[in-house]
């Protein structure tokens, strides 16, 4: 190291912006070097394409992201679902994870939506809750290979050619990180905001920050962070142990002045729940663990209630 004599100007170090620049050895390739076609014009925008699609019988159309998947989206997905139908709301679920499409599963359901007489695909019902899943697109063991055209048309097609009918809102279980089917989502389709779900340690609040980015670059408003497997309830004594850092959801959502929600405990049942088909508010709505879920979902309904989220009818 030396140090600048005075007067003397800093010389830029021409590895200081390594980490801006491309390795010398890797050869930057663009798409038409792969196809091995000239660039393609491009092509006139698509009037179809560009319609959104607005739902004006759902009131709430709210995705639920996380930056990491294995957080417990989906879990906090079905769960806010049904504590919504349980306080009396109508609620629909759309599994839109692409990769992973898990809630069939969770809410235990796998058959196959009929289609009515004006070929609009019925969504299937269960624990009260009306449910579609990308899941049932494909065959479930055809790996989960999505071109983005496909995945675009299979999300307009979830929202558009779904009889949802009257709903009070309507859960979108989104995959794990900032990719194509949130923007696929967020071109089809007005929506009221995003719920991000994280898990307390710095790794996965460091995701948060870049989900909160990438819905504020795509205008949707964030309606708030939850934190899931927070602490530990001892099922013996009810004494609460903070496995993970404690309040690291709390201090992210005060970081980026959005709500916070609430926190959800780890526990064996929450799992279990999930995996008998079962959700947990479904199974044993007077369990601490379902009353967790239910002040989440009173809270995104006051969060709600007070910002005036709601899509206005749009006349075509
Ligand atoms: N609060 C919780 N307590 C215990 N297990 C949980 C909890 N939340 C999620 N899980 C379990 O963790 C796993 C991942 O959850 P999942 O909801 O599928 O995550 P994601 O949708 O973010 O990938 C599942 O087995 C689920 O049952
Ligand atoms: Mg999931």
């Amino acid at each position: 190291m030396r140090f600048l004599k005075k007067g003397e100007k800093k010389q830029p170090d021409p590895s200081s912006d390594a980490a801006t620049k491309a390795h010398p050895d890797l050869k930057v390739i663009t798409g038409s070097e792969i196809s091995g076609r000239q660039p393609r014009q491009p092509t006139p925008p698509q009037p179809q394409q560009q319609q959104n699609i607005t739902l004006p019988n759902i009131k709430y159309k709210i995705a639920v992201a996380s930056g990491k998947g294995g957080v417990g989206k989906s879990t906090v997905a079905t769960n806010l679902a049904i504590s919504l139908a349980n306080a009396g709301a109508t609620v629909g679920l759309l599994d839109a994870d692409a990769y992973g499409p898990s809630i069939p599963t969770m809410m235990g359901i796998q058959e196959q939506p009929k289609t009515s007489p004006e070929r609009k695909i019925l969504p299937l019902v269960r624990h009260d809750i009306k449910l579609m899943s990308i899941g049932f697109m494909v065959p479930e063991e055809q790996a989960m290979i999505w071109r983005g055209p496909m995945l675009h048309g299979a999300i307009r097609q979830l929202l558009g050619d779904v009889d949802w009918g009257e709903l009070d809102y309507l859960i979108i279980d989104l995959p794990p990180g900032t990719g194509d089917v949130a923007l696929s989502l967020t071109q089809a389709l007005p929506l009221t905001g995003a719920l991000i779900v994280t898990t307390p340690q710095d790794v996965a609040l460091a995701d948060v920050r870049r989900g909160v980015a990438m819905f504020e670059r795509l205008g949707v408003p964030i309606l708030g962070i939850i934190e899931n497997m927070s602490y530990f309830l001892c099922p013996h004594c009810n004494e609460k142990t903070e496995i993970f850092r404690a309040d690291g959801g709390k201090n992210t959502s005060e970081r980026f002045s959005v709500a916070f929600l609430g926190q959800i405990p780890l526990d064996a049942e929450v799992c279990t729940a999930g995996d008998l088909g079962v959700p947990i508010v479904a199974g044993h709505p007077e369990s601490p663990q379902s009353e967790a879920f239910g002040a989440v979902a009173s809270e995104l309904t006051t969060v709600l209630e007070e910002s005036g989220e709601e899509d206005e009818l749009t006349i075509l």
